[in-house]
């Protein structure tokens, strides 16, 4: 098992119940949890694998917790790191920035040397506009804990079986 670490951001709870959930399936005891901080942003580089959660917040912009550390983020040498991105949203509320924050964090990562990995289809949900697509895909794993939080276990099942060949 590859060194992990569930990195999360959330400001009412929705993305770090998603965190727990991915935490579980993986296996608690194979990965270390944590909500984000600058002391988290400086060990993510001693981890192989780094799962960052994201929702999006105003309209398309990081939340707190992630806002306060980009700096530091963007200090950090991740070449040959390996990056998964899951992103909470409300497709219907804000479908012109649907997980945006995700598509943010993704350009980030990969600008340190990250390779993204754990895309995910974009049919399923209702929006008109996401930073977080790209080649027809979400960068990420999209949830959407007000209007599908009965897809979300179903979905974090399917996504952690995608990325388990890159925790081993
Ligand atoms: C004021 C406000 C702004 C929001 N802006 C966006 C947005 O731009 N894009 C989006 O996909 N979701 C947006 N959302 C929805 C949240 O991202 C969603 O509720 C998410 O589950 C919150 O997760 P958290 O509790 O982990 O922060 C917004 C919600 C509120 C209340």
């Amino acid at each position: 098992m590859k060194k992990t670490a569930v990195v999360w951001a959330s400001q009412t709870g929705n993305t770090s119940n998603a965190a727990e959930l991915i935490a579980g399936e993986i296996g608690k005891d194979q990965l270390d949890l944590f909500e984000v901080s600058r002391e988290v942003v400086s060990l993510l580089p001693e981890y192989d694998v780094v799962i960052a959660g994201t929702s999006t917040w105003g309209m398309g912009e990081l939340p707190h917790g992630w806002r306060e550390v980009v700096s530091a983020l963007d200090q950090l040498d991740l070449t040959g790191k390996t990056v998964a991105l899951f992103g909470l949203g409300d497709q219907l509320a804000y479908g012109a920035w649907y997980v945006d924050a995700m598509g943010i964090l993704y350009d980030r990562f990969v600008a340190r040397g990250a390779t993204v990995v754990g895309a995910w289809p974009n049919d399923a949900y209702e929006f008109s506009s996401s930073k977080a697509l790209r080649d027809g895909k979400f960068v990420g794993l999209a949830l959407d804990a007000d209007n599908q939080e009965h897809l979300t276990k179903e979905r974090i099942r399917r996504w952690v079986c995608s990325i388990r060949p890159y925790l081993s």
